[in-house]
């Protein structure tokens, strides 16, 4: 049934922002290997994203919590599963302030079941790599000056950055207990195509399409680092086949911006997309997140020098191309925004 893969690998989360948008990336790529998308499609996952691929010959959905050991160990077996990419998450902030339960449960227990499958085909004698996706937000939060390397320390501030940063410790702690094949990638905010409206650009974009305030936190001076969807893609790609076992790698293209900065710019380029505006008028100043991290920026000087990748997208046509795409796909946000993308599960799956 599992038919002679060059390697068959689970992408978690696949349903997700980066995930959906790894795999649009990788399956036709990768035409000797199968993709097995594990999601339970929460509010976050979108399987429509993936219209493009979803009869493609090697790949397959199956609706899955990372959370669910027996189900996961029998899915590992069908499909004879030799890789993880590993991207299921909670991953909003704000979520984890008001209800922190679902990241403990799905980012580190869902981690530490999917380490102990891979463990045990270890043991087996299959040849296993096990892709962790970490952040950039374990390092805590950085004052005027510096990035953040792979030997930063771990500081997380909130409760979905502690949670990242204890699933981080098990995988490295199954490198040095196990030996499993293990590699962690942390990369900053990345920003494209299929992220849901809650985070920062869609939320701006979707908001001032819709005319309604854009809410800033604070006084908007906070500075994140930015990267285009695809750049990260591509550095997944090269960690997954590349990164050297046990090693982790620090993605960035070096683009910081304060959020107000940054807000300010996607107002303008909606007004010279759509006309009308000046869309900045809708900004408002709301009180600021608890524990809110003043700044991060990631050094990837690692993966430039060792692993030979960097970001070929420029910051300022990567983010017009964004606006643009929200822009034309009006309906993607309509669907995200009311809770209609949900449906697409049942419309297209469960009738097969
Ligand atoms: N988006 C970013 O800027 C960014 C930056 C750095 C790291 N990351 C990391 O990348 C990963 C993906 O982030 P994203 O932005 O695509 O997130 P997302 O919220 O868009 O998607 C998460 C996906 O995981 C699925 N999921 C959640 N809980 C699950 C569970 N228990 N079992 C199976 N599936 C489950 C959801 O249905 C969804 O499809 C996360 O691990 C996140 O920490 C994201």
């Amino acid at each position: 049934m599992v038919g002679n893969w060059e390697k068959r690998i689970a992408i978690t989360g696949g349903a997700g922002f980066v995930g959906s948008n790894l795999l649009l990336y990788m399956v036709p790529r990768y035409s000797r290997y199968l993709f097995v998308n594990i999601d339970c499609l929460t509010y976050a996952g979108n399987l429509s994203n993936l219209a493009s691929i979803e009869h493609a010959p090697n790949y397959r959905f199956v609706k899955l919590t990372v959370n669910d050991y027996k189900s996961l160990a029998r899915c590992f077996a069908e499909f004879d599963i030799n890789a993880v990419i590993h991207f299921a998450a909670e991953t909003h902030v704000d979520r984890s302030i008001f209800g922190p339960a679902d990241f403990i449960s799905t980012n580190i227990a869902g981690t530490f079941n999917l380490l102990e499958l891979a463990r045990q085909r270890f043991d087996d004698g299959v040849d296993f790599r096990f892709h962790h996706i970490s952040t950039d937000e374990v390092f805590g939060s950085l004052g005027e000056d510096g990035a953040f390397t792979e030997e930063s320390p771990y500081r997380p501030n909130s409760p979905y950055s502690a949670s990242k940063a204890g699933s981080d410790h098990l995988v490295r702690a199954y490198h040095r207990t196990y030996r499993l094949d293990t590699v962690i990638s942390h990369c900053c905010n990345n920003f494209g195509p299929y992220q849901f409206p809650e985070k920062l650009v869609p939320l701006v974009i979707n908001n001032a399409l819709e005319g309604k305030p854009i809410p800033i936190y604070g006084n908007g001076r906070n500075i994140r680092d930015w990267l285009y969807i695809e750049d990260h893609c591509r550095a997944l790609d090269v960690i997954f086949h590349r990164g050297v076992a046990g090693r982790a790698y620090a993605v960035s293209a070096r683009n910081e911006y304060r959020n107000i900065d940054l807000v300010r710019r996607i107002c303008r380029l909606v007004d010279e997309i759509k006309g009308g505006g000046p869309r900045e008028r809708l900004i408002e100043f709301v009180s600021d997140r608890p524990g809110h991290d003043q700044r991060y920026a990631i050094d990837p000087s690692r993966i430039e020098n060792e692993l030979g990748w960097k970001a070929v997208h420029q910051f300022p046509e990567a983010l017009r191309k964004t606006a643009e795409w929200y822009i034309s796909h009006r309906e993607w946000l309509d669907r995200c925004v009311s809770g209609e993308y949900l449906k697409y599960y049942e419309q297209v799956y469960t009738n097969r």
